[in-house]
C-alpha cells in the first residue's frame, strides 16, 4: 500500500471507518486518539482482522501525530459528546478548541493532505478546520450529506420495495434540523419519487431523514450514529483516493454559490484526487431555496458565535 488515510479519533465512528478502509484495502491506516491504548488496541485487532478479510493494508494505533506524517486523507472524528449540564454552546466552544488543536497537527504533518471533518456540530466545525489549516476550500470536504441521503436513500428503497441500488436522494443545506431533503431531485432508476409516491408518504420520508440522526440517539439511549457515519466517510474517502470524480452532497466553504458567501453549507461537490474539485449548482424553487437559506442562517449562527 502506498496511500495513507489517518483517522484522528478511535471512538465509535472513527474506529468503523478505519476498520472499512483497511477491510477495502483503499488504504494503509492510522489512527489516532488522546486516550492511551485505546487507537493501539483498535488498530491491532484491525490489523489482525486483515487476514481474514484478504486486505494487505497496514493498520496503526497511535497518540503520537509524527506517525500520521504524509497522510493523503486525514478525517477528523475527534471530539466530545454532549453532557448533562452542558449546553450547546458549551459543546460548540469545546469541540471547535478539539478541532483547532488537531487541525494544527494534521497541517504540520500532512501539509498536502485533504482533510474530511465528522465532528458536530459539522459545519461550523468545517468552518473552524478550514479558518485554521490555511488549506484551499477544495482541501477541506465536510462529510453529512452523504450520510443524510443514505438515510434518505433507504426510507425511499423501503417505501417502494426496490433495491437501493436504484435510489438517489439529494439534500442539501446544514447537518441539523434545518437540513434540506429534495425529493423533487430524489429519483428511483431516475424517476422522481414525487411520480411514484404519495405527498404524504414523500412528507413522512422528508421528515424521517430530517430526524434521522435524533432516531438513532433515542434507540441507542447512549452515543449516536456510527455504522452509516463511518460508511458515508470512506465513500468520500474512496472516491478522492481514486480520482472517481463522484458527486456526493459534501460540505463545502461557499463563496457566492447559491448565493452564500464564505460559509459550509451542504451542496452537490465533484469529489476526486483534488478533493471538492467542483461545486455542482442546480436550479431551486423558491420553497428550496428559502429552506436551504433558513439552513445556512443556523450554520451562520454558529460560526458568528466562534467568531470565524
Ligand atoms: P466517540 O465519543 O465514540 O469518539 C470520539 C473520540 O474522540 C473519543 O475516542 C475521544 O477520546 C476522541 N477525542 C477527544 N478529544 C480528542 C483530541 N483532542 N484528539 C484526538 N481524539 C480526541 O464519538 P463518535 O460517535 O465517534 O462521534 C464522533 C463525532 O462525530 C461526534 O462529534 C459526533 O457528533 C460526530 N458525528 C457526525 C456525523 C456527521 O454526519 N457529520 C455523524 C455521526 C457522528
Ligand atoms: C447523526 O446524524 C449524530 O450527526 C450524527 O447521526
Amino acid at each position: 500500500m502506498n496511500r495513507k488515510v489517518s483517522v484522528i479519533g478511535s471512538g465509535n465512528v472513527g474506529a468503523t471507518a478505519a476498520r472499512s478502509i483497511a477491510d477495502k484495502e483503499l488504504a494503509d491506516v492510522v489512527i489516532l486518539d488522546i486516550l492511551e491504548g485505546v487507537p493501539q488496541g483498535k488498530g491491532l485487532d484491525m490489523l489482525e482482522a486483515c487476514p481474514v478479510e484478504g486486505s494487505d493494508a497496514r493498520v496503526l494505533g497511535t497518540n503520537d501525530y509524527a506517525d500520521t506524517a504524509g497522510s493523503d486523507v486525514v478525517v477528523i472524528t475527534a471530539g466530545l459528546a454532549r453532557k448533562p449540564g452542558m449546553s450547546r454552546d458549551d459543546l460548540l466552544q469545546k469541540n471547535a478548541g478539539i478541532i483547532k488543536a488537531v487541525t494544527a497537527e494534521i497541517v504540520k504533518h500532512s501539509p498536502e493532505c485533504i482533510i474530511v471533518p465528522v465532528t458536530n456540530p459539522l459545519d461550523a466545525m468545517c468552518q473552524v478546520v478550514y479558518r485554521e489549516s490555511g488549506f484551499p476550500r477544495e482541501r477541506v470536504v465536510g462529510m453529512a450529506g452523504v450520510l443524510d441521503s443514505a438515510r434518505m436513500r433507504s426510507f425511499i428503497a423501503e417505501a417502494l420495495q426496490v433495491s437501493v441500488e436504484n435510489t438517489h436522494a439529494f439534500v442539501l443545506g446544514g447537518h441539523g434540523d434545518t437540513m434540506v431533503p429534495l425529493p423533487r431531485l430524489s429519483t428511483v432508476a431516475g424517476i422522481p419519487i414525487t411520480q411514484l409516491l404519495d405527498q404524504a408518504t414523500v412528507d413522512a420520508i422528508v421528515t424521517r431523514t430530517a430526524n434521522g440522526g435524533a432516531e438513532i440517539v433515542k434507540l441507542l439511549g447512549t452515543g449516536s450514529a456510527f455504522y452509516a457515519p463511518g460508511s458515508a466517510a470512506v465513500e468520500m474517502v474512496e472516491a478522492i483516493l481514486k480520482d472517481k470524480k463522484k458527486i456526493l452532497p459534501c460540505a463545502m466553504f461557499l463563496q457566492g454559490e447559491y448565493g452564500i458567501q464564505d460559509l459550509y453549507v451542504g451542496v452537490p461537490v465533484k469529489l476526486g484526487a483534488g478533493g471538492g474539485e467542483e461545486i455542482i449548482e442546480i436550479a431551486l424553487e423558491s420553497d428550496e431555496k428559502e429552506a436551504l437559506n433558513k439552513s445556512a442562517a443556523a450554520v451562520k449562527e454558529l460560526v458568528d458565535l466562534l467568531g470565524l
